[in-house]
This record gives C-alpha cells, sequence and structure tokens, in this order.
C-alpha cells in the first residue's frame, strides 16, 4: 500500500501533544480524586492503558464460556422449525437441506421439519388437554424465570470483574434471551391459556432480582438455574419438547458459571460465611420450597411425584452452593434432612398410603444425554 505523506505544522504536532498530554493529566488525576474520596470518578471499570477491564484478561473465563457458547449455539429455526423464528444464517440452511437429501425415510421423518398446524397436531395426538394445561403450567413458572434471568444476567455483567468473566457473562444475557423468547412461543403454540407467576415465583425471582452484588450469583445462577436444569431434564424427553434440550446443556453452563468466576476472584471468608447472608440465602429459598406443593397437582397429572422432584432438584442445589461457598446457616447434609423430614410429615398428613422415605435420594432427570451433561456439572467444575 502507498500512501502520499500530507505536511503537517511541527509547532502545532507539538503543541497539540502537549494540550492532550496536560488534558490528560487533568482528568486522570481528577477522577482519581474523585474516585478515592468515594464521590464519584471514573464510572467505566476499564483500563485502557492495559486494553482490558478491570480484573484483567482471564482467558480461562472467556474460553469456558464466551468460546463454548458459540461452539454450542443452537438456532430456533433448526430445533423448533414451527414457531416464527429464522435465526439461521443461509449457510446453515444449505446445510439442513444437504443432510435432509442424504437421510432415509426412516431419520427424515424423525428429524421432519414441522409447521405450526402441524405441531398443534402432534401436540393435539400426545396429550390431553388436561396434561396440555399441566405442561405449560409448569413450564410457565420457568418462562416468567427466564425473564428474570434476563434481567438479573444483565446486572451482573456489570458488576463482575475481567475481560473474560465480561465475555462469559455477555453469552449469558444473549441465553437467556433466547430462552425467553422461544419458550414464550412455545408455549403459545400449546392454545391453552399462559398462568401468572404463582405467589411463591413472584417472591422467589423478585429477592433474586434484589439481591445485592454477587449474591445474585447465587439467587440466579445456584436456585433459579438449579431448579431450571431440573425441569427441562424432567421435560425434554416430551414428544415436542425436544427442544428443551438445548435449553438443559445451555443452564447446565450457567450453573458453572459461579465456580469458574470464583475460581479467578475468590469470594473472602467474610463473604462466604457471614451470618446475615447466609440467612438470607435460607430465605432466598423458602418460597422455592413453597413451589414444590404449588406444582404438585399439575406435576401429578404427568406422573410425576412433586416431593420426588423437589428432592432431586435440593439435592443439586445444596450442592451448587456449598461448591460455590455460598453457605446456608446449617450444612448442606442437615438441609436435606430436614427438608426430608418435612417433606415426609407433608405427605404422611395429604397421602393416605405414605410409609417414611428419602425423597432427597431420587432423581428426575430423564434422558440420557441429559444425565450425562449433569453428571459432569456436579463431578467438579468441569464443563459440559
Ligand atoms: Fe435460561
Ligand atoms: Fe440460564
Amino acid at each position: 500500500m502507498q500512501f502520499e505523506r500530507l505536511q503537517t505544522n511541527p509547532k502545532f504536532d507539538r503543541a497539540n501533544r502537549m494540550v492532550e498530554r496536560i488534558a490528560n493529566q487533568i482528568v486522570r488525576r481528577w477522577d482519581d480524586t474523585l474516585g478515592a474520596a468515594r464521590l464519584g470518578g471514573r464510572k467505566a471499570p476499564y483500563d485502557d492503558s492495559a486494553f482490558e477491564f478491570e480484573g484483567g484478561s482471564k482467558d480461562q473465563l472467556r474460553r469456558k464460556h464466551y468460546d463454548k457458547s458459540l461452539r454450542l449455539l443452537w438456532k430456533a429455526e433448526e430445533h423448533a422449525s414451527w414457531l416464527s423464528f429464522r435465526d439461521c444464517s443461509s449457510a446453515e440452511r444449505q446445510l439442513l437441506a444437504m443432510a435432509s437429501d442424504n437421510m432415509t425415510e426412516e431419520e427424515k421423518a424423525a428429524r421432519e421439519r414441522l409447521c405450526l398446524p402441524e405441531y398443534k397436531e402432534l401436540l393435539n395426538r400426545e396429550y390431553t388437554q388436561r396434561e396440555k394445561e399441566a405442561i405449560v403450567s409448569i413450564l410457565a413458572a420457568i418462562g416468567h424465570g427466564e425473564a428474570y434471568a434476563w434481567m438479573v444476567s444483565t446486572e451482573v455483567l456489570g458488576l463482575v470483574k475481567s475481560t473474560g468473566a465480561r465475555a462469559a457473562l455477555t453469552m449469558q444475557v444473549f441465553e437467556e434471551a433466547k430462552h425467553f423468547v422461544v419458550l414464550r412461543e412455545l408455549l403459545q403454540a400449546f392454545d391453552v391459556p399462559i398462568r401468572r407467576q404463582s405467589a411463591w415465583e413472584y417472591l422467589l425471582l423478585e429477592n433474586v432480582y434484589k439481591a445485592q452484588g454477587l449474591e445474585k450469583l447465587f439467587g440466579m445462577n445456584v436456585v433459579v438455574e438449579g431448579i431450571a436444569l431440573s425441569l427441562f431434564g424432567l421435560m425434554s424427553s416430551y414428544p415436542g419438547l425436544e427442544v428443551l434440550r438445548r435449553f438443559h446443556i445451555d443452564e447446565s453452563r450457567h450453573t458453572a458459571l459461579p465456580g469458574n468466576y470464583f475460581s479467578e476472584f475468590p469470594l473472602s471468608t467474610w463473604q462466604k460465611h457471614n451470618p446475615m447472608a447466609r440467612l438470607q440465602r435460607l430465605k432466598l429459598i423458602l418460597p422455592a420450597l413453597a413451589l414444590i406443593p404449588c406444582l404438585e397437582e399439575d406435576l401429578a397429572v404427568l406422573g410425576i411425584d412433586a416431593f420426588e422432584f423437589g428432592g432431586s432438584a435440593l439435592r443439586k442445589l445444596a450442592h451448587l452452593s456449598e461448591r460455590n461457598g455460598f453457605y446456608l446457616p446449617v450444612s448442606g447434609p442437615q438441609l436435606l434432612n430436614g427438608l426430608n423430614g418435612l417433606f415426609n410429615f407433608y405427605c404422611k398428613a395429604s397421602r393416605p398410603e405414605h410409609s417414611f422415605r428419602n425423597f432427597m435420594e431420587s432423581e428426575s432427570t430423564v434422558g440420557a444425554e441429559e444425565l450425562a451433561v449433569e453428571r459432569e456439572v456436579f463431578a467438579g467444575l468441569a464443563m459440559p
């Protein structure tokens, strides 16, 4: 490349550089002073001299979440062709068409690209009206949760340090947005009324949104996503709901995010153990417990014992909670023991045939793929 250099005035060049240097010193020192006095100062947690956000690059976090999210990126047009999404690129559409050309008739039928009327027919063939209502009612809890997950992760994005963590949270914001809009249309296709949030969901999600600082990660990535992971794991094998497998994989990545973040920026001993924080965490979980009997009727329509589901979800939740240093006023095993007693007390009163059992040992996740994903998540900090 050939450039024809223009002449400038050297005196003016020097003067401009000097004026900028002085202005820079004044602006930076002024903001540093205000910052030190906690009166404002620079708002952006950005270190322009290092070309990084405060906290450094932390490429591990970027690789584990941002890169992985893009590798596992899924499109609603491919996995739920009957919805209104047209989010595949032309190359992806071509690939889908080519794959379909090479399939046997049987494979084609299995991967049939349905349109909305055919999808509704499939739902009516597979489910009774009451079953459709039950599925929508259970998934509505998650649908409202996805709206909050979108809002909460947007706030957490502003709280985390480092370029890698911001990249990771940006992908979570993007995925929660996708979860909300896709799940919303999916439920609308069932042609049954979509219920409002129950009082328990309202309390749980509002408390998570209002939680202070990184406690939001406990409320959202441990409690809410722990429940979401369990519900997707339970329902992704149902006919017409296979797309929930994609949600399940995304949520498992989100539940691993606090652990990966804290391995770079650990919580202090005080943050982990402070009695007020422990109590707040327990307070935050309480509405989730009330949600179990609230969903009992709908889960029973689908042949699922709400307390088995609750036990399975709570076991995972207690595990995630302790692993991330979000301690509760009692240890995980003590909590599960106490809750199992409470579950049995309720069942003894409401079920004539009930005999004592350990609900915390049950496993509500069904599909082999989903169980493998969860085995990795709960084995350590490994990613699915
Ligand atoms: Fe989500
Ligand atoms: Fe999520």
